[in-house]
């Protein structure tokens, strides 16, 4: 098969390396940044695993449209992102029989939504750990499912092909299956990205450094409960207790440098829009207050101010 990643992130670098080791499949990444394009494309993507590193052959583009008959898109950028990648590759996405959009938090799906032919794109949720050693260069920092489905039921033809993507992840080492209730996993994933991620940055600490401290812990349920209520309100059944399960997912990848930190570590924007201000957002909206994420949202805004360039 051929798949397209289109942005060369942690996440994004992960499912190229899966997807073309031992020259399983073609795959292409689109890289806006041309430089590093060409660097992907002549080094390829260096895999590290606990102990070892597996180069994987890729092909990288800044132009989407010199790529032949794709069989999907893998729509990995962040998720402030998604409109200038939508806009930059319309062309491209518009003849694509099916994208999946893998990013953190709620706020681009209505972006997606209005963008991209109805029917035609899909959405992944992953609790895979990755994080970017270099350009080009990923470390895999814990397993984790990934599961694939719409907002919008397709037609059956690409309800196959969503369901034979979920087989060529699977084989690939990234353990992918679909469902029809997306949008609860979207949903469960995020309450787990508004416990961990704003924290981890704002205490500069590991995914599992957060069990170690009462007051981490409290913020993380804090934070969590009030994002559970907003789900509530809006009719979304969230099935398992989201406490328990954010702490599960602390100990399982208690290593890894969660993807906010990443970004502040590296000065670049973060997704706290997209999550934990995603929660204060929709909880004004309904009425349900939200202090902690509030808080959360505050100190890392703090942050970015810090050290993102003024871009007005
Ligand atoms: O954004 C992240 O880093 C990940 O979604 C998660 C699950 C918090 C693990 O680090």
């Amino acid at each position: 098969m051929r798949f397209v990643v289109i942005g060369p992130g942690a996440l994004g670098c992960l499912f190229a390396a899966s997807l073309s080791a031992d020259h399983k499949h073609e795959v292409w990444i689109v890289d806006h940044n041309q430089q590093r394009a060409a660097i992907l494309a002549r080094d390829g993507i260096s895999l590290h695993n606990e102990t070892i590193v597996k180069k994987c052959p890729v092909r990288a583009t800044s132009n989407a449209n010199e790529i032949d008959a794709v069989h999907c898109i893998l729509l990995c950028v962040k998720s402030h992102q998604v409109q200038a990648a939508l806009a930059t590759n319309r062309a491209f996405l518009h003849t694509a029989p099916l994208t999946i959009a893998f990013q953190n938090g709620i706020g681009h799906l209505q972006t997606l939504a209005t963008e991209l032919p109805l029917g035609k794109w899909g959405v992944g949720v992953t609790a895979q750990g990755a994080n970017l050693i270099g350009p080009g260069r990923v470390r895999h920092g814990g397993k984790g499912h990934t599961t694939l489905g719409f907002l919008t039921p397709p037609q059956p033809d690409i309800l196959n092909n969503l369901q034979h993507i979920a087989t060529a992840l699977t084989e690939a080492n990234i353990e992918t299956t679909t469902d029809e209730q997306i949008n609860q996993k979207i949903w469960q994933k995020l309450l787990i990205n508004v416990g961990i991620n704003a924290l981890t940055a704002s205490l500069d600490c590991t995914n599992g450094d957060l069990l170690h401290s009462p007051s981490s812990c409290q913020r993380m349920r804090l934070a969590i409960l009030e994002g559970a209520a907003v789900a509530a309100a809006l009719g979304i059944p969230i099935n398992h207790e989201p406490v328990s399960l954010t702490m599960k997912v602390c100990r399982e990848t208690a290593t890894n440098i969660s993807s906010m930190l990443q970004d502040v570590r590296n000065k670049r924007r973060t997704e706290i829009d997209a999550i934990n201000g995603a929660i204060v957002h929709e909880g004004h909206r309904l009425g349900i207050p939200t202090p902690e994420n509030k808080a959360l949202v505050q100190k890392i805004k703090g942050l970015e101010n810090s050290y993102l360039v003024d871009s007005a």
